[in-house]
């Protein structure tokens, strides 16, 4: 459930009218809404409060610090990959006592910041790195608090590119050689081993991997208690799909969901981990663009929009579906369209032979579901500035990002010296 809708035939996120924001801000914009994200931890949340879990937000779904902070309010932890994630959830008020820290390539560098804040968890991937993350601890005088994530080799039924939990992919420890690891983490001098974390991929939109691959799990830290070594705490990574619409299956509810976390950690005593990324995220943003020209050729009709595939790339990256809605609501008839953007790329599109009223310049568009792996995929190719965020909370809006200037383009960029002093 969302809090953007139509009301008297224009398309408003929660109080706030989207043609005055195209208007103040410009187009294209992201836009969050307070009201959703604050739903969505909350339902979320709620499921696990009388289990006592952690809700660590996978911070590369969104990582605005508006949008961080938000959650932050609400206790929400957070999942982060890179230094500059725990940076962005620090700078939001995330305090890193509910850090866990995931990634196959943290570097000596990152994992040194993270145990001078003093994170959670380190989430191990390999050997190699559970040998780095000692050294560097025992170098600091600390221990590191870790988890191994573990690959249950279990197939998530989602799109290549986002599958992470079979041993093809190159995330985790194999079931296999986890045990062995465990063992030499134990005996390692700036390691406190305290849990197990795991992750299979992400936008589930079915149960039964999850139910495996926790199953899996829970036999796992058996074994572990049976060699002597005690788990106290158990992260379940994140994954669980939300409703895009024109999908096919709809993914299950975070409700069903807990009751697969309960039925099959039952009887395990371990403080759970949750890492939900576009489950909180993803139907709390859209995004919105402006028409620029309707082309018709061949029997086609392309609606160009100034939004791009450096601004929103999961259609063409994942054959993501997003709803398009115009912001003005029409009774028009629809016909199949082509919605894309002024990239020189065929990849550049959002939609293709879309049922849609075909609009006129200048009409504004909605990109809905557009809240996670959006904006922080975006990038500034055909020299396009990063668009504009805008969060609203009843009829109220905040800038949360302002939309990149050229200079902050060119201004990156250098010339070379031996060019310079030619001039
Ligand atoms: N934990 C770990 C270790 C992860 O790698 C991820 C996502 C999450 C949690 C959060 O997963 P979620 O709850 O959001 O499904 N860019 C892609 C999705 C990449 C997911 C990467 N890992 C997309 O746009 O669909």
């Amino acid at each position: 459930m969302d809090y953007f809708q139509y009301k008297q035939g224009e398309y408003f996120a929660e109080g706030v009218s989207l043609s005055k924001l195209a208007e103040e801000v410009g187009t294209p914009f992201y836009c969050y809404s307070t009201a959703t994200l604050e739903r969505h931890y909350t339902v979320f949340s709620g499921h696990f409060k009388s289990l006592g879990a952690k809700v660590c937000f996978a911070v590369k779904a969104n990582s605005n610090v508006g949008v961080l902070a938000t959650l932050a309010r609400l206790g929400c932890g957070a999942d982060v990959v890179s230094e500059g994630e725990i940076r962005l959830a620090m700078a939001a008020g995330i305090k890193p006592k509910d850090i866990v820290f995931s990634g196959v390539g943290k570097t000596p560098a990152e994992m040194r910041f993270a145990l001078k804040e003093n994170i959670f968890q380190f989430n191990v991937e390999s050997e190699p790195e559970l040998e780095i993350l000692n050294e560097v601890a025992l170098s600091m005088g600390k221990r590191a608090r870790i988890a191994i994530r573990v690959n249950p080799d279990v197939d998530p039924k989602t799109h290549a590119k986002i599958s992470t939990g079979q041993k093809e992919s190159k995330f985790g420890v194999s079931m296999r050689s986890a045990l062995p690891l465990y063992t030499f983490a134990a005996g390692l001098k700036g390691i406190d081993v305290q849990g197990v974390s795991v992750h299979i991929g992400s936008q589930l939109t079915s149960l039964t991997p999850f139910a495996q691959a926790f199953a899996r799990v829970r036999e796992f830290v058996q074994e572990l208690k049976d060699a002597g070594i005690a788990i106290s705490s158990l992260d379940l990574g994140g994954g669980l799909g939300i409703p895009y619409d024109g999908q096919e299956v709809a993914p299950p509810s975070p409700e069903a969901y807990a009751e697969i976390v309960r039925q099959e950690m039952n009887g395990v005593d371990c403080e759970l981990v949750f890492e939900p990324g576009r489950l909180l995220v993803g139907n709390a943003g859209i995004l919105v663009t402006r028409v620029i020209y309707v082309k018709k050729s061949e029997g086609r009709v392309f609606v160009i929009v100034d939004a791009a595939m450096n601004d929103l790339i999961r259609p063409t990256l994942y054959d993501a579906h997003h709803d398009i809605l115009p912001v003005m609501e029409t009774d028009a008839a629809q016909t199949p369209v082509d919605v894309v953007g002024p990239v020189c790329e065929t990849g550049d599109y959002f939609a293709e032979q879309r049922m849609l009223a075909i609009p006129k310049a200048g009409d504004l568009l909605v990109l809905r579901s557009a809240g996670a792996y959006g904006a922080v995929m975006s990038s500034t190719y055909n020299a396009r500035p990063l668009v504009a965020e805008v969060m609203v909370k009843g009829s109220d809006y905040s800038v949360v990002r302002p939309r990149q200037s050229y200079d902050d383009i060119i201004g990156r960029d250098r010339i070379p010296g031996w060019i310079a002093e030619e001039a």
